[in-house]
């Protein structure tokens, strides 16, 4: 099949709702993952809600249809690990990258975790900390609470140890709003003792930032949904002008209840690398990666959603989660922060699908979901429409690739953006665009004749619940 260049169409102004017919060939792949319950695929999938992450469903479609066991699956914009995870469960070797130090967090958590026993034993220390010192941790919480920011007293950074004594910087009134005192006093030790760079502290700091906010007995505080943060300032005036009095909540108790759900299947047992950069070049890193663990250093299959024009800010909308783990949330999205607009937007996607094809097997294929935006923080905008096919024409065909064809999921908006910010924000991703590329004319035969392959959607799978 030629690969078709496009026409450019201008959109009418009054025409931005109307889907286009899209112009490149149909993929034969049926979206069956839209079928699948919520929570389909292994039981640390929702460890922690992320914005704009994929179902497990819709990577195991691909991973069942494209790999074998053994082979390597990548997604360099990895967010929560959702691809890389769902790969290793089955078998592969997955892979996850990402730049924000959340993410990273997660997919490290989910791709490199302790056993179950492990990650009890330090609990269960940790309470024991807490026993033998909850009075001057509450006292502490209590402080500051009680008392003005500027005048109130410091607490212990993130992972520095110290005790609830030496405290080095001030608690935003925000955070000490959303907790009751004896949450947030044991917040604030759990915070101080857990070591991001051990896997079994990043498990429970993971395990964490997913129970510290929701509307359910389950979480920590209940000021606002879990999904994601709303505005600061809004919950510190919604503090104040209501007088919200935060329920109390064990943090040993609500997190133990939450590694009993995680472990609730059995830990995959494949390898599993979660990488911190920039997906520019997270072909290159994950060569040097797999090629030093020994592994084989080409990936059969990306999965990858890369974000998406100006719409998220990763690290404003999960300030509360930041603020536990001891990241800068403007320093997030300033590093995210790279293409606003369309031009320089899929100038970035083809640097990175650039880096990415030489990581790819000859036969490998890359699977790239594409929202179509068109709103623009409200106000309509042609900048995202058609931004599948623009994708391919400019981006993915000049990096070399073939085009298998476009798979095209019209429930995505629904049931993405619209559940989390209401109709405003739905309206802003109307579909998803599912480019399907080859590496090379093998890779694009590959995925034209495997499309048609029937998916087993029995989890766990049959076949490696016996292993
Ligand atoms: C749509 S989300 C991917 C969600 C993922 N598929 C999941 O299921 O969780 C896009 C991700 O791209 C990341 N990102 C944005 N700019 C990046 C960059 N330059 N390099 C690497 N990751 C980036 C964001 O942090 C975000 O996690």
């Amino acid at each position: 099949m030629p690969d078709r260049a496009l026409t450019t169409r201008p959109v009418p102004a009054g025409q931005l709702a109307l889907e286009l017919p899209s112009e490149l060939p149909a993929l034969g792949i049926e979206p069956d993952w839209k079928g699948q319950p919520r929570l389909w695929g292994h039981s640390l999938h929702p460890m922690c809600s992320y914005l704009a992450s994929f179902p497990a469903a819709l990577a195991h479609a691909f991973i069942a249809r494209y790999t074998r066991p053994g082979d390597v699956v990548l997604d360099p914009f990895s967010g929560r690990g959702t691809a890389p995870l769902q790969a290793v469960a089955e078998g592969r070797i997955g892979v996850g990258n990402d730049l924000n130090p959340l993410a990273q967090v997660l997919t490290a958590a989910k791709l490199e975790p302790s056993s179950a026993a492990e990650v009890r034993t330090r609990l269960a220390a940790l309470r024991l900390a807490w026993n033998a010192d909850a009075a001057a941790w509450l006292a502490l919480a209590d402080a500051v609470k009680a008392t003005p920011v500027r005048s109130a007293p410091r607490v212990p950074a993130a992972g520095s140890s110290a005790g609830p004594d030496a405290g080095s910087e001030p608690v935003p009134a925000e955070v000490a709003g959303s907790f009751h005192a004896r949450t947030l006093a044991q917040l604030l030790l759990v915070r101080s003792a857990l070591q991001l760079d051990d896997p079994t502290d990043r498990f429970l700091a993971g395990a964490l930032a997913g129970i510290l906010h929701g509307k359910t007995p389950s979480y920590l505080s209940t000021i606002m949904p879990n999904t994601f943060s709303m505005a600061p300032r809004y919950v510190a005036g919604f503090v104040e002008r209501t007088g919200y009095v935060p329920p109390e909540r064990d943090v040993f108790d609500r997190l133990s209840a939450k590694l009993d759900r995680l472990y609730r299947q059995p830990l995959p047992t494949s390898s599993g690398i979660a990488l911190r950069g920039d997906a520019r070049t997270a072909g290159t890193r994950t060569r040097a990666a797999l090629r030093a663990r020994g592994l084989p250093d080409r990936a059969r299959l990306v999965v990858t959603s890369p974000p998406y024009l100006r719409v998220l800010r990763y690290g404003y909308y999960n300030w509360l989660r930041t603020w536990l783990l001891g990241f800068d949330p403007a320093t997030i999205d300033e590093a995210l922060d790279a293409a606003h607009r369309r031009a320089p937007y899929l100038q970035f996607l083809r640097v990175v699908l650039a880096d990415l094809r030489p990581a790819l097997t000859d036969d490998g294929i890359a699977v790239v979901v594409i929202g179509d935006v068109e709103t623009d923080r409200g106000k309509p905008s042609s900048e995202g429409i058609g931004l599948a096919e623009r994708a391919w024409e400019e981006a993915a065909l000049p990096a070399g690739y073939r085009l298998a064809g476009l798979v095209r999921d019209e429930v995505a908006a629904n049931r993405k953006m619209t559940r989390l910010w209401g109709d405003e924000a739905g309206r802003a991703t109307k579909t998803d665009g599912i480019l399907v590329l080859g590496a090379t004319e093998a890779g694009r035969r590959r995925a034209l004749a495997a499309a048609d392959v029937p998916v087993d959607w029995t989890w766990p799978p049959t076949r490696l619940r016996a292993i």
